[in-house]
């Protein structure tokens, strides 16, 4: 990807704490781009819990075309206590993500520098995988419905699409990203589901993956049953290189991944349109985490990594570079702890602190 002379970045801070984590993440952002040499043009929007309260419109009119014009989007948090569940989930995240087709989620697990993992033994070397996650199909397609609703007679169904389509771009772009990554301990791409209980949908994951493994003899094709990868996970997680499964399991094994490289201080993702023109959105892992909102206590590291991915991602990868350096000299060399209200330090200052470090890294 070409990088622009000039990012055009969509913000949407969103609930809770999440204007609190993405101020720092600017900061962070400005601060790079300066010693980068590139400008950033900002567009804020105020979706989420707030303006739906207010308006009742949770992705107003156009919105997506506007959001579609710029070149990636920084996601703050989207979850309010006084909005119903789903509504927020539904009506913007994964409107978002299908209406853009973002259809990679990128979790990277990355145990940094100088963080806690709950796993005894394990430290920076042995916690360094990435989970592609497919993000457009599956239970989280909206397919089902209700028979005799309320009734003792109740029937439920939630259905999981599959598609060769679906399945293949993000099998194939798994396979690049692999190959790109060059770990030095070797390539190795884990499919992980479900292919004995799940044998239609499963069956055309593993039927897809064995064949586009073919086009990539230097990556070792791998298959985990998602069961056994949660406790590989925990028991050799230097195991995985990188991990290619589906929307759901992908939900549930990134939770996984986040608490094993520190948390959801820590933890952020990408929703990648990988197409030519795709625009697409970052966002750290922790949620509005309404009972920290407006103590300055909320870790920001999460959202500064999602501002280190989407640099990386959207044609700045030396300055994506320079502020995961920045991050891990700051939880290497300054931070106590990851979680919100022992970092020994406020939101502010660990942004002040990642803005001091980048000029040294
Ligand atoms: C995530 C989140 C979302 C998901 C929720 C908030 C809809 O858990 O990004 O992992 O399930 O994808
Ligand atoms: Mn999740």
């Amino acid at each position: 990807m070409k990088q622009h002379t000039q990012l055009k970045l969509a913000v949407i801070p969103g609930d809770g704490t999440g204007p609190e984590v993405t101020a720092e993440a600017l900061k962070v952002l400005h601060a790079v781009a300066s010693l980068e040499r590139f400008t950033c043009a900002l567009t804020e929007f105020d979706f989420g819990g707030e303006r739906y309260l207010r308006t009742g419109e949770v992705l107003p009119e156009g919105a997506v075309e506007q959001l579609r014009a710029c070149d990636a989007i920084l996601l703050g948090a989207v979850g309010h206590p006084d909005v119903p569940p789903g509504v927020l989930e539904k009506g913007l995240l994964l409107a978002l993500r299908f209406q853009l087709d973002q259809y990679i989620n990128l979790r990277p697990v990355k145990l940094y520098s100088g963080v806690e993992t709950p796993l005894r033994d394990k430290g920076p070397q042995d916690i360094d995988f990435v989970v592609v996650r497919e993000n457009t199909e599956d239970l989280y397609c909206g397919v089902g419905g209700f028979l005799k609703k309320g009734t003792p007679d109740e029937v439920a169904t939630q259905s999981a699409v599959y598609t060769r389509k679906g399945c293949e771009r993000c099998i194939r772009w798994a396979f690049e990203f692999t190959r790109k990554r060059n770990n030095p301990k070797g390539k190795r791409l884990t499919l992980v589901a479900k292919t004995n209980v799940l044998t239609y949908g499963h069956d055309l994951w593993d039927r897809t993956f064995r064949e586009v493994a073919r086009e990539y003899p230097d990556v070792q094709a791998d298959y985990n049953h998602v069961d056994a990868c949660c406790m590989w996970m925990v028991k050799n997680p230097e195991y995985y290189d990188v991990i290619v499964t589906t929307n759901m399991f992908g939900d549930i094994i990134t939770d996984l991944g986040a608490i094993l490289q520190g948390g959801m201080g820590v933890a952020a993702g990408g929703n990648i349109n990988p197409d030519p023109g795709g625009c697409s959105m970052y966002e750290p892992m922790g949620g509005s985490a309404p009972k920290y909102t407006g103590q300055n206590v909320i870790n920001p590291i999460a959202a500064i990594s999602a501002v280190a991915m989407l640099l990386e991602h959207t044609g700045y990868p030396v300055a994506g570079a320079r502020v995961l350096r920045a991050i891990e000299h700051v939880t290497g060399t300054k931070m106590k702890s990851q979680s919100a209200g022992k970092m020994g330090y406020s939101t502010t200052q660990v942004g002040d602190l990642v803005v001091e470090a980048l000029a040294a890294c």
